[in-house]
């Protein structure tokens, strides 16, 4: 089985990128099965002061590094603010980016996804975070990719990814995740347990 831990980068509590998420989770196919992280709220903003006095990071900080290193790959929903990464979810990053205790995203599959209320579907927060990924060496999917514009449109009054069209594409995203992992783990990547 393989374990997805799923990560949002909204507090929204209505946020299409969560939805896409919890889509993500119906839609993972057989052997594959997606947990959707939902306390990046608890995380404290990055201070250097405090991941030394706390030995790494406060509890909600270890809570999420161990839950990364122990799933065997990472799916991540991006908003897109202001052209780039919304700061909750880079913060995140760089706390998990750090060599004490562990770095946990080096070597780990990950594989980004995104939706937005305009027309270019997040493309540019993406390419901002596989700038980032590549700093913390993870191993982003090349593709598919899906950029959900005009996501209002996508999804029900509850929520739900209603679009055929980004269902059969985050399906199809998933499936070839699935491969990728394979194929990393075939060849001894350092994160892919
Ligand atoms: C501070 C801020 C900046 C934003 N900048 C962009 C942007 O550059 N491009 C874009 O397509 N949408 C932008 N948006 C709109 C978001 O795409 C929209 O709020 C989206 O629903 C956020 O994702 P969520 O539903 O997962 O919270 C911005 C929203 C906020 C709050």
């Amino acid at each position: 089985m393989k374990r997805l831990l799923a990560i949002a980068g909204s507090l929204r509590k209505h946020s299409y990128n969560r939805s896409l998420l919890r889509a993500a989770a119906e839609l993972a196919p057989a052997g594959m099965s997606v947990v959707v992280y939902d306390a990046l709220s608890s995380i404290p903003l990055f201070d250097e002061d405090l991941e030394n006095a706390t030995g790494g990071g406060p509890e909600p900080v270890r809570r999420l590094r161990e839950q990364v290193e122990t799933a065997e790959g990472i799916l991540i929903a991006t908003p897109e603010y202001n052209h780039s990464v919304p700061g909750v979810l880079k913060n995140a990053i760089d706390w998990l980016s750090r060599p004490a205790p562990r770095e946990v995203l080096a070597g780990k599959p990950v594989a980004l996804i995104g939706a937005s209320g305009g027309p270019f579907g997040t493309r540019l927060a993406q390419a901002a975070l596989r700038q980032v990924l590549y700093a913390t060496e993870s191993l982003v999917l090349p593709g598919p990719a899906l950029y959900a514009r005009e996501a209002a449109k996508l999804f029900d009054g509850e929520g739900r990814l209603a679009d055929a069209a980004t269902r059969d594409r985050l399906a199809g995203i998933l499936s070839a995740f699935a491969v990728w992992i394979d194929r990393l783990r075939a060849e001894g990547a350092p994160g892919s347990p």
